[in-house]
């Protein structure tokens, strides 16, 4: 098929070296997987060429943990899995991709990829592309880079007519020292892969099937000289995702600091790759940013908060060590300092959560207050409702969760617990420390406490009397 192209991702390896149980493409770097990285790297290619083309991965360890992945991700019906029983090297995955998709057969090139060098772009791609359709009697490139460390990378031996790839543990003295090395990101004629795949041998130190012999002095091949090693930084020890992870993010916040937002001490803040911040937006020291949280323009975010997965409108204010998850604050609310949101909860606009204020799956309206100590559990709360210190939803009779309906204007005072489910109406007035179990009908004045006992004169009976 002319024009077309077949995108193999290898992710079969276990990643030995990382001496983790976890696929090493399921490894995670700035709240992404690595595998995640690569499709969307090669997704981009893809869509923006004019090709045709389909993307396989290679799975092989815990396959089953790949498969999840891919049933959640956006594109799936784009993307293809092939099984590789037994890692035995690049080569033989390789082969499993075109045993289990044999129409891949039929894609007039071939661009292999590995699953584990998150850092790779579609630019990479678009270039290898274009040596390869610039030059027709090409079988193959392979992008290279020169290595600062060429320590575990494979050797480009340059040859007369092509080149040949060396891997580390088969590198005499003098190969060893060659600093131009192998990404193991090749495109390559499909035609080529077919009459050479079926003889690369596994006659070398690691007895493995390696890809790289696809490349061979004589051979109409080609190497692509990148100038920078970044997009190829390749991940096989915890080490190396701790570096890149780090490289990812500090990418991310000079990024935003060139969109505007302020960041009082970027050194001090974790962010993940998806999270997005608005311009005008103040960063304090110790904020933990991760997954797919939103945060609107000029709003501000005191030190040491944990926000995940959340969304804050603009002008909002996080107070200090505040912890959000799932959690929706709309505009110039105000959260904290020290308060929790949890997953399902709604701030709405203007409204204000104070300290030591804990709101789970509760929709707060605009311009409602929870000011100090409360729990609000499974509530809706209406506009310019003001809810006043140490309140509870008693929201759980040990077996399942009631809702609490409170509407607008109204006060409840200090010290109030409700026994949900119940429905407070609006402009009603409950009495501090209070315990209301039935409904409070809108207007309606509550108080539930027991009587005030006063005895004149009977407080010595009960004071300690300091002894002689
Ligand atoms: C590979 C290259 C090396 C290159 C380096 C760049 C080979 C033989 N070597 O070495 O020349 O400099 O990448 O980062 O290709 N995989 C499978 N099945 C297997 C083995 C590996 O799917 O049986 C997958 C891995 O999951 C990984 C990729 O192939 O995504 C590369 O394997 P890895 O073991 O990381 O190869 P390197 O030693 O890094
Ligand atoms: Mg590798």
């Amino acid at each position: 098929m002319g024009n077309s192209i077949g995108i193999v991702i290898l992710a079969a390896g276990k990643g030995t070296r990382m001496k983790t149980d976890t696929p090493k493409a399921l490894s995670v770097c700035a709240g992404k997987t690595l595998l995640d990285y690569v499709v969307s790297a090669a997704l981009k290619f893809a869509k923006n060429s004019s090709l045709t083309a389909e993307i396989g991965i290679v799975v092989g360890h815990r396959k089953e943990l790949l498969q999840e992945w891919l049933q959640t991700h956006p594109e799936k019906l784009l993307i293809k899995t092939a099984w590789q029983k037994e890692q035995n090297g690049t080569a033989d995955a390789l082969k499993a991709c075109f045993n289990d998709l044999p129409h891949f057969w039929n894609y007039e090139y071939t661009l292999v990829a590995c699953a584990d060098t998150p850092l790779i772009s579609e630019n990479e791609f678009n270039e290898l592309f274009k040596v390869m359709r610039e030059n027709p009697d090409l079988v193959g490139v392979a992008a290279t880079f020169e290595a600062a460390t060429p320590y575990g990378y494979g050797r480009i031996v340059q040859k007369k007519i092509g080149f040949k790839i060396v891997e580390e543990k088969d590198a005499d003295d003098n190969q060893r020292k060659i600093t131009e090395v192998n990404s193991a990101f090749y495109i390559l004629k499909t035609t080529h892969v077919k009459s050479v795949l079926g003889q690369i041998s596994n006659q070398n130190k690691s007895g493995e099937f390696y890809l790289t012999d696809l490349f061979q002095e004589g051979f109409a091949v080609q190497t692509v000289k990148f100038s920078s090693e970044t997009p190829f930084l390749g991940i096989n020890t915890l080490e190396q995702l701790a570096n890149v992870d780090k490289l990812i993010r500090s990418k991310k916040i000079q990024k935003l600091m060139i969109d505007g937002v302020r960041f009082l001490s970027p050194d001090q803040v974790y962010i993940e790759s998806d999270v997005e911040i608005g311009v005008g937006s103040v960063i304090y020291p110790g904020c933990t940013f991760l997954g797919q949280t939103k945060i609107g323009s000029s709003v501000l975010i005191e030190s040491n908060c944990f926000i995940k997965n959340s969304s804050i409108s603009e002008d909002a204010e996080i107070l200090a060590s505040s912890y959000l998850e799932g959690a929706i604050v709309l505009k110039n609310a105000t959260v904290g300092p020290m308060a929790r949101l949890r997953p399902g909860t709604e701030i709405g606009p203007d409204a204000k959560i104070g300290n030591f204020v804990e709101v789970k799956k509760s929709k707060l309206a605009r311009g409602a207050k929870v000011s100090h100590l409360s729990y609000i559990g499974d509530a809706e709360i209406g506009e310019d409702t003001n809810i006043g210190c140490g309140f509870v939803t008693c929201n759980y009779d040990g077996a399942n969760k009631h809702k609490t309906i409170i509407g607008s204007r109204t006060f409840i005072g200090s010290d109030c617990q409700v026994v949900a489910p119940i429905t407070i109406g609006n402009d009603a007035f409950i009495a501090a420390g209070s315990t209301i179990t039935k409904n409070i009908p809108d207007g309606s004045f509550g108080i539930g406490r027991s009587l005030q006992v006063t005895k004149e004169g009977a407080a010595k009976k009960f004071l300690k009397t300091k002894k002689p």
